[in-house]
């Protein structure tokens, strides 16, 4: 079965045909993947950016959308047949051990959930059954950015009505957060990016003004939108660690940051207004339960109160993987969609 392997960091993924494990064992489900989405979090994994990458070889992807093909003992909630969401954040279920896979003889790695594999044996509580007539190139994206960041405003920052909002990175990330910001009426939203058409683009998710990051004097526009009292929360989704510390000061003493890109260096804050009433806060997937959100955000798509599909600005085969990571490494793309197996 084709699979995308991580056998050495910082270097192109390679593309080969490796064996599934022996035995669908107690807890685990054996899924056919048709579509996976590419995260900011795979390329944090290539670049082992949370320092050195123990499980090398190893397979990767967190977002996904697939068909279940068998399960294995105990597994109650997703049966053969069943259309899922892979996800990278529990849900309901047990959690197995992690699978095994054989590659020339030697052991491949991977963790409750992979997509970047034609077959994918995954812990039970990572799935999400999903109706037959939902899109599956949609639903790959609740695997992770969709849940992320609609969490990432309902959970962590909890953005009441009429809030203001800055963001700081309008790739997947930000524009799901754009997106969940003007469902819940915050205003102004206003999106930073080093490239204008994701600030175009973002427009078309709900951010009401944008900023370009390479204009100098950005602090100065940020107070115009704002005015004295700058933004009431602000998301941080480029990872980039001297942005991350310019979305900390930017925040107004009794604002929230909410960081959700993974830092690429240390950064350094003056914690002292912690101790007061200004916020800041982690995100871990938005802090979502993927098997409670996924219906209501299935609901929203269904009824065409959002329109999460174009979201999706590039897709590529499972083979194009690398070209795919490069395009991602531009900035330039929306999500990148990769095509694992045919639906059928
Ligand atoms: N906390 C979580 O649970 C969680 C979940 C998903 C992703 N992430 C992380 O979020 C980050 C973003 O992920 P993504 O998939 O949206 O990536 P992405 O590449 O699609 O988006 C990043 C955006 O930031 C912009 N950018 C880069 N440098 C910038 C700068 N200096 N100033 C302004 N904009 C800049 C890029 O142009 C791009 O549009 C990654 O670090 C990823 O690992 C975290
Ligand atoms: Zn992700």
């Amino acid at each position: 079965m084709k699979s995308a392997i991580l056998i050495e960091s910082n270097k192109p993924l390679v593309i080969a045909d490796i064996d599934l494990p022996k035995k669908i064992d107690f807890g685990q489900v054996l899924v056919r993947v048709c579509y996976s989405g590419l995260c900011g979090a795979q390329i944090n994994e290539i670049e082992a950016v949370k320092g050195k990458d123990k499980f090398l070889p190893h397979l990767l992807g967190h977002e996904g959308s697939g068909v279940v093909e068998k399960i294995g003992d105990g597994v109650t909630t997703v049966k053969p047949g069943d259309h899922v969401v892979l996800h990278w954040r529990k849900s309901s279920g047990m959690q197995s051990f992690t699978p095994k896979y054989s590659w020339n003889g030697k052991q491949v790695n991977a963790g409750w959930v992979t997509t970047f594999n034609e077959k994918t044996v995954v812990s039970e509580n990572r799935l999400t059954v999903i109706p037959k007539d939902f899109s599956l190139r949609t639903a790959a994206l609740f695997g992770c950015v969709i849940t992320s960041g609609f969490g990432a405003v309902n959970n962590d920052a909890k953005v009441k009505i009429g809030q203001s909002v800055l963001i700081f990175g309008i790739g997947g990330m930000g524009l799901s957060i754009a997106c969940a910001a003007s469902l819940v009426s915050a205003f102004p939203i206003v999106g930073v990016d080093i490239h204008k058409d994701k600030i175009e683009m973002g427009k078309e998710f709900g951010l009401t003004h944008g900023i370009e990051s390479n204009s100098s004097n950005i602090k100065e526009k940020i107070k115009d939108i704002f005015g004295n009292k700058g933004p009431d929360i602000i998301f941080e989704t480029t990872g980039n660690s001297k942005v991350m510390e310019q979305a900390y000061e930017t925040t107004p003493n009794d604002g929230k940051t909410i960081f959700v890109g993974v830092p690429d260096k240390k950064i350094s804050i003056y914690s002292l207004p912690l101790a007061f009433d200004k916020i800041l806060e982690v995100s871990h997937g938005g802090n979502s339960i993927p098997d409670k959100d996924i219906p209501r955000y299935i609901r929203l798509i269904k009824n065409k109160k959002i329109n999460l599909e174009k979201l999706i600005t590039h897709e590529f085969d499972l083979s194009e993987i690398n070209k795919a990571i490069d395009l991602f490494r531009s900035g330039k793309a929306g999500r990148i969609i990769l095509r694992i197996s045919k639906e059928n």
